[in-house]
């Protein structure tokens, strides 16, 4: 077969022509990273003037004792459910409404029925509450069983005991929001529950209520307590959180500190 005819190139001008290639010259670089080094220069012009860097460093390259497992991911399985709530509510609250003589009901019904993934997004919102009280839980139980609440962590487990309470106060505020029958019933049961509590029960239920009747106020007071003042508290005290387990440094499993302790005493017979 004959060989294919190479033209040769067209001529360009000597100031347009590449220069050759000098002994020890880098090979140029291509797209990819190109992009790579585009990534870099801006964290590089981000730190130059924040240093936030280090503190990045500090928070996601710990060391991780030996011996840990999946129950160790049940505290960030319980932050992206915290998560999904808050990026779910923000798109129902762009269409709710919390008016008691028949709007927030309506606008439920319309958020279901008739917006574009509404259902989806409501769905995953409503399930997501009981995903995230049952991973508050089974985070709390791995917390205790591993004894990671001891010195020097008894404040980290004071601050989880407030999101457990502040999880809970959201469970218990949204579900009064669509404002149907079992929402409205559900919610004078659970703050007549709260009222038998001792000492402070019956103010307790009078601030929740808005008085001492079950009426409107009620509503926009669960509508702002859930929307704006506690995961406000709730954002706030998971910062915390995360910094004191940064700060403090995971827990080894009961089992890995005997067998730390079964060498201490090997060593010393
Ligand atoms: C919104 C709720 C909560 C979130 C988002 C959260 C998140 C986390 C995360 C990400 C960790 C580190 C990873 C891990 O050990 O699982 C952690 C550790 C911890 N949490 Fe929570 N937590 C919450 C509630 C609670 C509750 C209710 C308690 C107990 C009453 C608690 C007590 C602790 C303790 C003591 C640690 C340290 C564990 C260790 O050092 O091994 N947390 N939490």
């Amino acid at each position: 077969m004959p060989k294919p005819l190479k033209l040769p190139a067209p001529p360009l001008p000597a100031a347009l022509q590449e220069p050759p290639p000098r002994p020890g010259d880098a090979k140029k670089p291509g797209p990819i990273e190109s992009a790579k080094e585009a990534g870099i220069t801006v964290v590089d012009w981000v730190d130059e003037r924040t240093s936030l860097s280090g503190a990045a460093r500090w928070m996601m390259f710990r060391k991780v004792p030996k011996g840990t497992n999946w129950f160790y991911t049940l505290g960030s399985a319980t932050m992206f459910a915290f998560l999904n709530q808050a990026v779910t509510g923000v798109f129902l609250a762009m269409y709710y409404r919390p008016d008691p003589s028949g709007g927030a009901y309506e606008s439920i019904r319309y958020v279901t029925n008739d917006v574009f993934l509404g259902q989806f997004v409501r769905g995953m919102h409503k399930w997501g509450s009981s995903v995230m009280v049952i991973l508050v839980f089974l985070h709390m139980g791995r917390t205790f069983f591993f004894g990671a609440y001891k010195y020097p962590r008894e404040l980290n487990w004071v601050i989880g005991v407030v999101l457990l309470i502040l999880t809970m106060t959201m469970s218990f505020t949204g579900y009064l929001l669509p404002f149907d029958q079992r929402a409205y019933w559900a919610t004078i049961v659970g703050v007549n529950i709260n009222g038998t509590g001792p000492l402070i029960g019956p103010y307790l239920s009078d601030f929740l209520r808005g008085g001492s009747e079950f009426g409107a106020t009620t509503l926009s007071r669960f509508y702002a307590i859930h929307m704006l003042l506690v995961p406000g508290l709730l954002a706030a005290l998971i910062g915390a959180h995360l910094y004191l387990v940064a700060k403090l440094g995971t827990t080894a499993p009961p089992w890995q500190k005997s067998e730390a302790r079964s060498e201490l005493r090997e060593s010393e017979v």
